[in-house]
């Protein structure tokens, strides 16, 4: 890698992708000052808006600006037209690839291949993308390892905050023997419309109205998201090589508003607890509602808040708590990714 000039490609340009762009745009000349390095897009990849390629880089202004004023690239900037995201991958010249395409919750895939075909590249990647780290880490970790590149993936548990960061450079040497969270807003909140009396219906109106409920719901409410949280935490954390049809789970669609006052009443309230832990040398994963303290800390993580608790050897119970993300701190889970590739002494 030239480190006077990182050339980068993005597959996927949604949410994430054009926020991360605001933010290179806003932080270029400290990113020059601090490491010498002009950090280049050389190629945009989308399902339905077009591709850009440009090897001197891409006007990111006018990228964004394209995409709110025709809702499409104007490809007339770019070298190729219509390259999909596998020959991005695969044929152009970049030092970086973002896979930041969405969620395939039951394979992971076309994401997983990305990354295989960049890190076979001797390309670093970079993936906010959850699918590849529940469904294939240790083979893109070892993929990553054998070509003597990087593989960050920050962004795909609680956006920015450091968690996979936090264990690898801050607690050196600690073992992790569990995991404990709350790591989906849209149970959180639908659990809680549910206390003060509305429908499963109004609640999921309510959280879409709002912006942070999905269209199509039930991968929430059926713990899906969840478990693959769950499956990558423990895959890089705890070595646990399982995917998400590993995680012992159970959703909220059975949870009704008497149960959660049953509760109310014995001084309880249910949330969608993420649980990792070890049996016999053995990572055990699951996600299921559960009754916990409403003094405990877990019970005052609301709404689009969230919470991991890691359990070492070394340093005890360590808690993380990501208050009501938004987009920005998405964004900068994938550029904290990015700093650290660019401060890597060895590449
Ligand atoms: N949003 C968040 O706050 C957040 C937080 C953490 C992690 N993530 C993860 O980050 C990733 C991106 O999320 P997002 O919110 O930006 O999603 P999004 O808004 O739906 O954008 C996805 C982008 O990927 C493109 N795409 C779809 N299939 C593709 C393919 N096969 N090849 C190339 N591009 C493809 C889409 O193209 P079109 O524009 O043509 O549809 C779109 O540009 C997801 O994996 C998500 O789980 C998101």
């Amino acid at each position: 890698m030239n480190s006077n000039n990182v050339k980068i490609a993005i597959l996927g340009y949604g949410n994430v992708g054009k926020a991360f762009s605001k933010l290179l745009i806003e932080k270029e000349n400290e990113i020059f000052e601090r490491y010498n390095s002009k950090v280049n897009v050389v190629a945009i990849s989308t399902k339905s808006k077009g591709c850009l390629v440009n090897e001197n880089g891409i006007d990111l202004i006018g990228a964004l600006n394209d995409l709110q004023t025709l809702n499409h690239f104007d490809e007339s900037r770019s070298d190729y037209k219509e390259m999909s995201s596998m020959e991005v991958a695969e044929n152009i010249d970049y030092d970086i690839l973002f896979e930041l395409t969405p969620l395939k919750i039951f394979s992971g895939q076309p994401a997983i291949d990305h990354i295989s075909a960049a890190l076979k590249r001797k390309r670093h990647a970079i993936s906010a993308n959850k699918g590849p780290i529940a469904w294939a880490f240790e083979q893109l970790r070892d993929l990553a390892a054998e070509n003597n590149v990087l593989f960050y993936y920050e962004t795909t548990v609680m956006d920015g905050t450091p968690v996979f960061n936090l264990v690898d450079e801050t607690l050196k040497f600690c073992k992790v023997t569990e995991i404990k969270g709350i790591l989906n807003s849209t149970t959180n909140f639908v659990l809680e419309e549910i206390a003060k009396g509305k429908s499963y219906a109004e609640a999921i109106k309510e959280g879409k109205k709002r912006g942070f409920v999905e269209e199509e719901p039930s991968m929430d409410i059926e713990g899906w998201d969840a478990a693959a949280k769950t499956a990558a935490l423990l895959n890089v954390l705890m070595k646990a090589n399982i995917t998400p049809y590993d995680v012992d789970r159970k959703g909220i669609e059975d949870i009704t508003y008497e149960q959660i006052k049953e509760a109310e009443s014995r001084g309880n309230v249910i949330k969608l607890i993420c649980y990792g832990w070890l049996k016999d040398s053995k990572v055990i994963a699951r996600v299921r509602p559960e009754e916990i303290h409403k003094n405990s800390l877990l019970s005052n993580i609301n709404g689009t808040t969230s919470i991991v608790s890691i359990t070492t050897d070394l340093m005890g119970t360590v808690s993380i708590v990501e208050h009501e993300p938004e987009i920005e701190q998405t964004a900068y889970g994938v550029f904290s990714d990015l700093i650290r590739v660019l401060s890597n002494k060895n590449n």
